[in-house]
């Protein structure tokens, strides 16, 4: 993994085909299940969001009205592009912005909410991307929603997908890996996490990513913690 460590510079993501892929095929031809995720994962949001990693914008048409503002950063420029179009038909205003997990561009404390869909299997650095989405959350009730495909439990799959997070899965789906234990990750950068469960995923979701996990987490009430 090309781990980086926070004094470098953000490396830019550019993955031209992995976005051609994920947008016109993935996205655009997600099941019904997968929608219904994306609504729950947002409901109950309010104030302005940051959207982290917001892909083509597959979560901006389920965000509720009680949200004033949506920043969504994407690094990748395809799915910027696709995101901005994405916007122009979303029920709460989405301001698409470039930039990347591990340096927000956003102020200190200006969030409401911070989303992260199937983005931190793919951050060069969990740490670095959560302590940034702690920094822009205002305290003390910002809240983080979270689903993504994480570790699994069971020893065969997780050994499944440490081979292919070795082989090949990261260079053929821009950067993504499978064998990541997010949630402890969250619980690690000093969230607190009041909600999560797993989600099956939908039938003919490949093994090393069919374990995902949805959840809440919220800021520490003590600021000095982690
Ligand atoms: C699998 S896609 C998910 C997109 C979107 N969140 C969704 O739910 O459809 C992974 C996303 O993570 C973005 N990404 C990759 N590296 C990133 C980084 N360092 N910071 C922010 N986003 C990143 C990719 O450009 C891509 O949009």
């Amino acid at each position: 993994m090309a781990d980086q460590t926070p004094t470098q510079p953000p490396q830019p993501v550019s993955h031209p085909l992995f976005a051609r892929f994920y947008a016109r095929v993935l996205a655009r031809n997600e099941p019904a299940e997968m929608r219904d995720h994306r609504v729950a994962l947002l409901a109950g949001l309010r104030g302005r969001v940051v959207e982290v990693g917001a892909g083509s914008g597959a979560n901006f048409a389920h965000y509720p009205t009680t949200v004033d503002e949506v920043v969504a950063v994407e690094p990748e420029p395809y799915l910027r592009d696709e995101a901005r179009a994405a916007a122009a038909s979303a029920p709460v205003p989405v301001t698409v912005v470039e930039g990347v997990a591990d340096a927000l561009p956003l102020e200190d404390g200006s969030c409401d909410a911070a989303v992260a869909c199937l983005v931190l299997c793919s951050v060069p650095d969990q740490g670095q991307a959560l302590a940034e989405m702690r920094r822009v959350l205002r305290r003390p009730d910002g809240e983080l929603r979270f689903f993504e495909h994480v570790l699994a439990k069971k020893p065969r799959t997780a050994r499944l997908q440490r081979v292919v997070d070795r082989l090949f899965w990261p260079r053929a789906f821009g950067g993504c890996h499978t064998a990541r234990d997010t949630g402890a990750a969250i619980a690690a950068a000093g969230f607190e996490i009041v909600e999560q469960r797993r989600v099956k995923a939908p039938a003919l979701t490949p093994p090393p990513v069919s374990v995902q996990l949805a959840g809440r987490a919220r800021l520490p009430h003590d600021p000095s913690a982690v």
